[in-house]
C-alpha cells in the first residue's frame, strides 16, 4: 500500500510537471479565429490526458526498475501473481469512459465550429492547378487574395475545376476539402477575429506546383474592407490593366511567368510575334488567333518542351469573350 500511495504522489506530480512544459511551448500558431476557440479548447484537454497517460506508465515503470530490482544476493523467483478482476474491470471501463467523454466534447466541438450565421458573408472559392479564386457574389468581385472583414462570419463555399485541393489556414484551424463535380460544393464557416496577414495553403496533394498553391488571406478592419470592395468595383479602362487583372484573378500567371522565366507553361513575356514549333513539328508565328485557340482550347497547338493536358481546357466558359480579348493584349503588351 505504500507503495501505491507514493507511486500515487509521483503520478500527479510528473503530470503536472509535463503538463506545464508541454502548455508553455508555443503547439498552435496564432488563434485568429472565433472558430479556432473550441478546438483549441478540446487540443489544451487531450495535452492534459496526454501528460497523465505519460506519466502514470512512466512513473509506474521507473519506479519499478528502481524499487524492485534484483539486489545482490538475492537468486530465487519473484511472487507470482494470477490475475486481479477488480484491476482488469477497472482499466477496462475507465479508458471506455475517458474515449467516450472526448467523443462527446468532440461533437460539441464541431458542432459549434459549424454553428451559422444567417448575416454570413458568401464568397465562392474555387481551386484550380496551382491557384485559389475568390468570388464574392454579392458584392460582384473576383479576387486572387482573400480579403475578410473582423468579427463577421464568413461563409466559404469551396469547389475545383480540376482535382481535389483543400483550403487550410492554420490561424483559422478549421480545414476543408475542394472537391471537383457540380453537385460536389463543401461549405466552410469561419469568423475571423484577429486582424493580419495570413495563407491559405493547400493541403492535399495536386500536382507539380502543390508545394506553391498560397494565397493571401487579409482579415482587416471592416471600414478598411468596405474601401477595397469600392476599388475592386471600379474597372481599369485599358484593356491591357484589365488583361493582368484577369490574369492574376483566374491564375493565368501561376503557371506563364512575365517575366521571361519557365514555370510550368510557357513565359508570357515575348511570346507575340515569336516563330514557335509546336510538338507536331509545324512552325507557327504566335499572334492573337493563336493565342485565342491557346486560351480555349489549350491542347490544339502545344509547343515543343511543353506537355499536353495541364492547362485547365474550360477557361472558354469561365472567361468572357472580352475577358479573353483583353488577356490577349495583356500578353501582346509584354515585350
Ligand atoms: Cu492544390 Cu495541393
Amino acid at each position: 500500500m505504500k507503495h501505491f500511495i507514493v507511486v500515487g504522489v509521483l503520478v500527479i506530480i510528473v503530470a503536472a510537471l509535463v503538463s506545464m512544459g508541454l502548455g508553455s511551448i508555443q503547439l498552435m500558431p496564432t488563434q485568429a479565429s472565433a472558430q479556432a476557440v473550441p478546438i483549441d479548447n478540446l487540443f489544451g484537454m487531450h495535452v492534459k490526458v496526454i501528460s497523465f497517460l505519460f506519466s502514470l506508465i512512466v512513473v509506474f515503470l521507473v519506479y519499478s526498475i528502481v524499487v524492485f530490482r534484483r539486489k545482490k544476493g538475492e537468486e530465487g523467483d519473484g511472487d507470482h501473481f494470477e490475475g486481479h478482476t477488480g484491476l482488469e474491470i477497472a482499466w477496462t471501463i475507465a479508458p471506455l469512459a475517458t474515449v467516450l467523454y472526448f467523443s462527446y466534447l468532440g461533437a460539441q466541438a464541431l458542432a459549434e465550429t459549424r454553428r451559422a450565421d444567417p448575416q454570413a458573408m458568401q464568397v465562392n472559392v474555387i481551386g484550380s492547378q496551382w491557384s485559389w479564386r475568390f468570388e464574392y457574389p454579392e458584392l460582384g468581385i473576383v479576387s486572387d487574395e482573400l480579403r475578410l472583414p473582423a468579427n463577421r462570419q464568413v461563409l466559404l463555399k469551396l469547389s475545383s475545376i480540376d482535382v481535389i485541393h483543400s483550403f487550410w489556414v492554420p490561424e483559422f484551424r478549421v480545414k476543408q476539402d475542394a472537391l471537383p463535380g457540380a453537385n460536389m460544393v463543401k461549405e466552410l464557416r469561419i469568423t475571423p477575429t484577429l486582424i493580419g496577414d495570413y495563407k491559405v495553403r493547400c493541403a492535399e496533394l495536386c500536382g507539380l506546383q502543390h508545394a506553391y498553391m498560397e494565397s493571401p488571406v487579409i482579415v482587416m478592419e471592416p471600414a478598411g474592407f468596405d474601401a477595397w470592395v469600392i476599388r475592386q468595383t471600379a474597372l481599369p479602362t485599358d484593356p491591357v490593366d484589365r488583361g493582368a487583372l484577369w490574369a492574376k484573378q483566374f491564375g493565368c500567371v501561376a503557371c506563364h511567368s512575365t517575366d521571361g522565366a519557365t514555370i510550368v507553361g510557357p513565359t508570357w513575356q515575348g511570346l507575340s510575334g515569336k516563330q514557335e514549333t509546336l510538338t507536331d513539328g509545324t512552325t507557327v508565328t504566335v499572334d492573337a488567333d493563336f493565342l485565342h485557340t491557346a486560351i480555349v482550347s489549350p491542347d490544339a497547338q502545344v509547343p515543343q518542351g511543353f506537355a499536353p493536358g495541364i492547362m485547365p481546357k474550360n477557361f472558354g466558359d469561365t472567361l468572357s469573350a472580352e475577358q479573353i480579348n483583353d488577356i490577349i493584349a495583356y500578353i501582346e503588351s509584354l515585350k
